[in-house]
């Protein structure tokens, strides 16, 4: 049996990326291991926030989290700020970092970009998410292809407590689906599909319905050649809908390029379109059902209860063996 921690942050609402790359994983591990997944809300007021959105958001994560089949009875499911420990441990591990290591992380490099107003907390966040992830004596870290960087240096920096400090933290393996760890933007084949990119209208909502989802596919960008063909390096567009449709099917890239030799892209991305929905609409359906009822609160205090039990032992350790 191995440890398990995930976590989502409630900016927007998941895309199918989020989906194909991380969410549809989790359940996979459930039966066998001790999972926690958790809503990091603390991760998403790194950039400004509208307080009832936010509020909004983690409860719509949660019950999207129990939707697509996360059993609160075979895992823990919880929001970071109702675990303290998090916090805790996360100035601890901004301790160990070097702020060279950290203005290194390219997505730190991205989103500040020579911006004015950046938070310090963008630079500080990866130490936060170390912490989520080593409260826990986490073994597997399943996430998509983006978060490599940072699960590296959580690993580096256990390693590092481990050897100044203490032995107390298990250094966690990561976990990144072969297929779809990183789905493109629709409509910017070169960028990944984003939650937390306002400015782009490619990406898929998890809740968006059929009528959207039939269009937003049938304006992706493709190329001039009409062949269903993968070649992610000359047909990204192309390739990332062929990834799309596979995960959301079950059929093979090269079963697809058969199925839609000699015809256009517009059968092709129809054919995309309707497995999206296909796959889409019974999570949608339950998270229907749930997000109106009391039966997610309970959830979550029960979740955040065992978390705290857990993260608090874990935390005393690591503040003893600093003469805290
Ligand atoms: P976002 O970047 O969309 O705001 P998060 O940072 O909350 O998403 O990431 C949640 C999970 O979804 C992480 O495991 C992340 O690696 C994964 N993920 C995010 N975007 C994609 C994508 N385009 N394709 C595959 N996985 C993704
Ligand atoms: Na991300």
């Amino acid at each position: 049996m191995s440890v398990i921690f995930s976590g989502v942050k409630p900016t927007g609402f998941p895309t199918l990326g989020n989906y194909l790359g991380a969410l549809k994983h989790f359940v996979t591990y459930q039966e066998e291991n001790d999972c926690y997944f958790c809503v990091v809300n603390q991760h998403a007021i790194t950039v400004p926030q509208d307080k009832l959105e936010l509020r909004d958001n983690s409860r719509k994560l949660a019950a999207l989290y129990l939707a697509i089949g996360i059993d609160p009875e075979k895992s823990t499911l919880f929001i970071q700020s109702e675990v303290p420990a998090h916090a805790k441990m996360g100035w601890i591990m901004q301790c160990i970092s070097y702020m060279g290591e950290l203005e290194r992380m390219t997505q730190f490099k991205d989103k500040a970009d020579n911006r004015v107003g950046v938070s310090a907390g963008l630079l500080t966040y990866p130490p936060l998410m170390a912490s989520d992830i080593l409260l826990y004596g986490t073994d597997i870290v399943p996430v998509g292809d983006d978060q490599k960087q940072h699960l590296e240096l959580t690993r580096n920096l256990a390693e590092r407590f481990n050897k100044q400090y203490n032995d107390i933290f298990t250094v966690p393996d990561v976990h990144i689906p072969k297929i779809g760890a990183r789905i493109m933007d629709l409509g910017t084949p070169d960028k990944k599909m984003s939650k937390s990119d306002e400015n782009s209208a490619g990406y898929i909502s998890m809740l968006d319905d059929e009528k959207t989802i039939m269009k937003k596919i049938k304006r992706a960008t493709t190329d001039s050649e009409a062949i269903v063909k993968y070649d992610k390096e000359n047909k990204p567009g192309v390739s990332n809908l062929m990834t799309i449709y596979s995960l959301c099917s079950g059929k093979s890239i090269n079963e697809i390029e058969d199925m839609y030799e000699g015809k256009g892209y517009g059968d092709f991305k129809e054919g995309v379109a309707l497995a999206v929905i296909e796959s889409l609409k019974p999570i949608q359906e339950r998270y229907n059902a749930l997000i109106n009822s009391d039966e997610l609160d309970d959830i979550l205090d029960r979740g955040a209860e065992k978390a705290n039990r857990v993260a608090n032992k874990m935390l005393q350790k690591a503040e003893r063996a600093m003469g805290l």
